[in-house]
């Protein structure tokens, strides 16, 4: 099993994780019982470092996640967030990043997810009304309470993660990285890596769509979040598939799977990169635990560095 050191704290994760998000919300019907019986199986494996957030339900996947973690706490790495309000009827209430909304949330997230300390917290979205700083000394006293034992962020610029980790060292930054997603390159990736912090790829399979396994948009549920998101309008779709064209075809030279091509190429990206795909499937769970092992060549790595570099894709990522 390959695997990555996440900052300079110590904390080791298996290169690919386990995304939770969509068992419970977004990327169509949640069934928890299968979804129970695909977290045994992601721990048989070793497949151990599951991600969650106390908005994604909402709440009810970190409910999900702490009916699996009964008896077998100590074996997984368990990541959750907190900063993306949600009530209980699903509203969306803005974004908080104040230290008494901090703690709380920590506390509620520790009751549903059946636990006394979460492995890696992070803050889901920056608050522009708080400074970082005071969302980090809250957490790094959640830290020193032993609710938590290791902090990072999600979507944050390299400013931001500076100040953060002059207040307390950040070990991981969670934003979204694919073949259709590269942003995070230019500044904000060689900045965590200048400070030692580990990278943790999100949607590393372009939401599916880099799987070749939505070809248009009757390929989604009904109520399905993607029918809303702009790369998946009909003329997004009929534009990116030429991306996905091309990961198809190194994949078939290959002998592998699309959505392996897709995640090789991340994890290849660098030593500090793990992976988080989502997926309600153990056979997509055993491709993309597989895909670990694959190794593309200099030649494919070019290609695909290339070819998504000059690609045009339609839709912003929200
Ligand atoms: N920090 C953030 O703001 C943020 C935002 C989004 C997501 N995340 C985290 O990142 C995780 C992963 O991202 P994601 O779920 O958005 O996107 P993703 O991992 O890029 O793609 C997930 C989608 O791909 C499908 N899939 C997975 N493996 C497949 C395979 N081998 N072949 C064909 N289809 C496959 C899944 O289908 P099935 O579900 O039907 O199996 C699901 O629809 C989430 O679960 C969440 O924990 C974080």
């Amino acid at each position: 099993m390959k695997t990555v050191k996440l900052g300079q704290q110590g904390l080791i994760v298996p290169a690919v994780g386990l995304g939770c998000m969509g068992m419970s919300e977004f990327y169509g019907q949640a069934d928890d019982a299968k979804s129970l019986k695909l977290l045994d199986e992601a721990l048989g494996i070793g497949c151990n470092f599951w991600d969650t957030a106390d908005m994604y339900g909402p709440f009810t996947n970190e409910e999900l996640l702490g009916k699996a973690l009964v008896n077998r706490r100590e074996k997984i790495i368990l990541a959750t967030k907190f900063g993306v309000k949600r009530g209980q009827d699903g509203a969306w209430l803005g974004i908080s990043g104040s230290p008494e909304y901090v703690k709380a949330c920590c506390d509620a997230s520790l009751k549903r997810l059946n636990t006394d300390y979460i492995d890696l917290y992070y803050q889901h979205r920056p608050d522009p009304e708080v400074p970082i700083e005071e969302t980090i000394g809250a957490m790094a006293e959640l830290v020193q309470a032993g609710k938590i034992r290791y902090i990072g962020l999600s979507e944050v610029g390299a400013e931001e993660l500076v100040k953060a980790h002059h207040v307390y060292p950040v070990s991981a930054l969670q934003t979204e990285l694919s073949l259709w997603s590269r942003d995070v390159e230019g500044m904000v990736l060689p900045k965590a890596r200048e400070l030692g912090i580990g990278f943790v790829a999100y949607s590393p399979l372009g939401r599916g769509f880099l799987t070749g396994a939505i070809k248009q948009r009757d390929d989604l549920e009904r109520g399905d979040w993607r029918l809303s998101n702009p790369r998946f309008s009909e003329k997004a779709i009929a534009s990116n598939l030429k991306l996905v064209e091309k990961v198809e075809e190194i994949a078939t030279e290959k002998g592998v799977t699309p959505s392996q091509v897709a995640l090789a190429w991340v994890l290849a990206k660098g030593d500090d990169i793990a992976a988080i795909p989502g997926t309600r499937h153990p056979e997509y769970l055993n491709l993309n635990w597989a895909s670990q092992v694959i190794v593309l060549s200099e030649n494919e790595k070019s290609e695909l560095d290339v070819f998504s570099n000059n690609f045009k894709v339609v839709g912003d990522r929200y």
